[in-house]
């Protein structure tokens, strides 16, 4: 006596397809009334007023009146695909979720996005780059909501609402659309410093990515894998797309964004059209699930940190193939729903304070933008396992719900009982210990390292890169209106590296600061410290 819901083709039943696509031999009303005319409204006399009585007016314009909803607040601009996942079965023997298995394959719809602009601002702008996945796994939906870039502005969700007033278009004159050049952009991420590793690779060629196709995906979290025996590891995921990883130049960017604001959407959906289907290489970083959380000293609950490569390489663990555009913006790019605690068993979350707000925001943020709490049962959003879930009612329910008795346990619609210690197929959270046992608005000390990872990226760079950087923040900075917010950026810059901050300087017409000297930033762990002398190139 589960919900009756909607067909699994979506639609309701007994709708008709036809209506569906909007073709048929006959115009009609959305109640099936056939129509002689849709331009003419009912007037007394054709020069006379309009008839209040003219159903079909008020039909259909106020159907119109209706038709937009609250783009996302944040990441509103984006273009999807659907395709299929496929994996090697290499992770199997550290996740028993089904769709990880070798061959398994899974249908995914993926919707890449910019994180600031509004959904009509241009595609090539400088920003991060929203990369989220939906996983229709035979044991329920699993979403990687990831990013382009593997690091975040803040380490503590409570911060997001700060950081998205701090970097969304002045409240003022709503200036500038998508562009990280403004003063409260700057401000903030200069007053709150945990911002730099982020806003460094925004500054880098990554801020400005030559295709979606040609883009790394970061599920930038740790998350932790459970294997059927019950056994745990971390991991953060990682998508490598098969065509490499490319950027524009900025003079290109800007040129985009004027002649083809549309370029990345374009892009994507005229090379699924022509059968150039992009594909991603999924793949993992494990780190043992230790009691402290940390990998050769980073710590992996603060999501302004990566773990570098040379220390623990991606494992791929299956490969994804992006081949059918939507066919319709709206009921599928628009309407779909991500959410980091859509999980499958065999995945789970961190105690990273990030995700944990995360985790709370999308579900929450998705009742007001879809209209209620059923936005679930929407085609692109729908669950490929059965679903037995007892919510009822609400706005825009389309399930016509049978039984009396929506609670479980109960005498009277049978069956569904809880097994007990029994292996159902369940998710179980991990019962991992809990680290602190003291109420406390507090963070662990390991999170004041605020320089330490963008020094590395920053020695990482090949000359011309660095070029690029320099240019960007040049650029950005130039941008600002407020002196002491450049100033104070400059200082940030020194405490990265003194000949990246003179350099900016040198373009912004300042005088380079010099090291801070009643500053002291936190020791970088051994390991990181060793790869900072590696990679330098001069
Ligand atoms: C939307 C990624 C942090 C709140 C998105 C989307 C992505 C994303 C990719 C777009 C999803 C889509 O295409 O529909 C990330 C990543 C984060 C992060 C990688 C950090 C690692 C946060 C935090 C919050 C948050 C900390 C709030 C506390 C939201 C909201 C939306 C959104 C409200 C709009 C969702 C919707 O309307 O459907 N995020 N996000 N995000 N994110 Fe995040």
């Amino acid at each position: 006596s589960g919900p009756e819901t909607v067909s699994p083709t979506g639609q309701p039943t007994g709708a008709d397809p036809a209506r569906m696509a909007q073709s048929g031999a006959y115009l009609t009303t959305a109640q099936g009334a056939r129509l002689p005319d849709t331009d003419h409204s009912l007037k007394a006399g054709p020069r006379g007023p309009v008839l209040l009585q003219d159903h079909h007016l008020r039909e259909k314009i106020t159907h119109f009146d209706h038709e937009r909803i609250p783009e996302r607040v944040v990441h509103a601009r984006g273009a999807a695909a659907h395709g299929v996942f496929r994996g090697y079965g290499t992770a199997a023997k550290l996740s028993k979720a089904a769709f990880l298995a070798k061959d398994a394959e899974t249908p995914v719809f993926v919707r890449f996005s910019t994180v600031l602009g509004s959904r009509g601002s241009a595609d090539t702008v400088r920003d991060t780059r929203g990369f989220a996945t939906k996983f229709y796994t035979e044991e329920g939906v699993f979403d990687l909501v990831g990013n382009n870039i593997p690091v975040f502005f803040i380490q503590d969700a409570i911060k997001f609402p700060d950081a998205i007033h701090a970097g969304k278009p002045h409240p003022d004159r709503e200036i500038p659309q998508a562009q990280s050049a403004h003063d409260t952009f700057w401000d903030f991420v200069t007053l709150h410093t945990e911002a730099t590793h982020h806003t460094l690779w925004n500054m880098s060629d990554r801020g400005i990515p030559r295709s979606y196709r040609m883009m790394e995906g970061f599920g930038v979290h740790t998350f932790r894998l459970v294997d059927a025996a019950g056994a745990t590891t971390l991991v953060k995921f990682h998508w490598k797309p098969k065509l490499g990883v490319h950027s524009l130049v900025w003079e290109e960017a800007q040129i985009a964004a004027g002649v083809d604001p549309d370029f990345h959407r374009r892009d994507l959906a005229d090379a699924i059209e022509a059968g150039a289907f992009p594909e991603w290489e999924l793949g993992v970083q494990t780190f043992p699930d230790t009691e402290d959380q940390t990998f050769e000293g980073i710590d992996l609950l603060d999501a302004t940190k990566i773990v570098p490569e040379e220390l623990a390489p991606v494992q791929p663990i299956g490969l994804m193939t992006l081949n059918a555009n939507p066919s319709n913006y709206f009921a599928e790019t628009e309407q779909v729903a991500f959410h980091t605690g859509h999980l499958v068993p065999g995945i789970d979350v961190t105690d990273d304070p990030l995700l944990a707000g995360r985790m709370f925001s999308y579900l929450d943020t998705q009742i007001s933008r879809l209209g209620g709490p059923n936005f679930g049962q929407l085609p692109i959003n729908r669950t490929h396992a059965p679903v037995n879930d007892m919510l009822r009612d609400g706005m825009h329910q389309t399930a016509v719900h049978r039984g009396v008795a929506p609670y479980r346990p109960n005498s009277l619609d049978g069956g569904c009982p809880f097994l007990a210690g029994e292996d159902t197929g369940a998710f179980v959270e991990v019962p991992a210990a809990v680290a602190a046992s003291r109420k406390a608005r507090e963070k662990p000390a390991s999170f004041d390292d605020h320089y330490s990872q963008p020094r590395l990226f920053w020695l990482s760079m090949t000359p011309v890169e660095r070029e690029h950087i320099v240019a960007a923040y040049t650029f950005e900075l130039g941008k600002c209106y407020e002196q002491a917010i450049k100033e104070r950026a400059l200082a940030v810059l020194a405490r990265i590296d003194s000949r990246l901050c003179e350099e900016v300087a040198a373009g912004l017409g300042l005088p380079a600061p010099g090291p801070d000297s009643h500053l002291t930033d936190p020791e970088p762990s051994q390991a990181l410290s060793q790869l900072g002398g590696v990679w330098p190139l001069d």
